[in-house]
């Protein structure tokens, strides 16, 4: 079994791009950092696209996948508006985390809004990159 570990537009740029609000580790070191946090509990796949289309085959072929355990999302900016890529989540049977490194809540009134919140297993945010930790664990349970 594995969970796959996918994040959306942008997110290739985090520890360089507005560090003060999304710190600055890049995403190969939270990655790293998670593989090191569940090595010997589960297998991890990573995963990023800034391509709307690219993540929604992303989450078709691992959420009908019976070996994932789950897929944890950080979809950026689309989470905030989205519909095609909240229908692959409620599509596929994998649940789905979503997470966020800052907490979209405290912030402007554009990124109050999920709409793929609905259609997830739960969500994640404002922990930084231990909002993936906390993810995968909630996952696990
Ligand atoms: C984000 C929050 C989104 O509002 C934003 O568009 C991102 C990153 C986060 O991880 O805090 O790109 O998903």
């Amino acid at each position: 079994m594995y969970i796959l570990v996918l994040n959306g537009p942008n997110l290739n740029l985090t520890g360089i791009r507005e560090p003060e609000i999304y710190g600055s580790t890049t995403l190969e070191d939270i990655n790293s950092a998670l593989e090191a946090a569940f090595e010997g509990r589960v297998a991890l796949k990573f995963d990023q696209s800034n391509c709307e289309g690219t993540l929604i085959d992303r989450i078709h072929e691992a959420g009908l996948d019976s070996d994932c355990a789950g897929i944890v999302l950080n979809a950026g900016a689309y989470t905030h508006y989205s519909y095609a890529i909240a229908d692959a989540i409620a599509s596929v049977k994998a649940p789905v985390v979503e997470v966020h490194l800052s907490n979209p809540s405290a912030r402007e009134e554009f990124r109050h809004r999920s709409v793929i919140a609905p259609v997830c297993r739960g969500s994640i945010s404002g922990f930084g990159a231990n909002s993936y930790r906390l993810a995968i664990e909630a996952l696990l349970l």
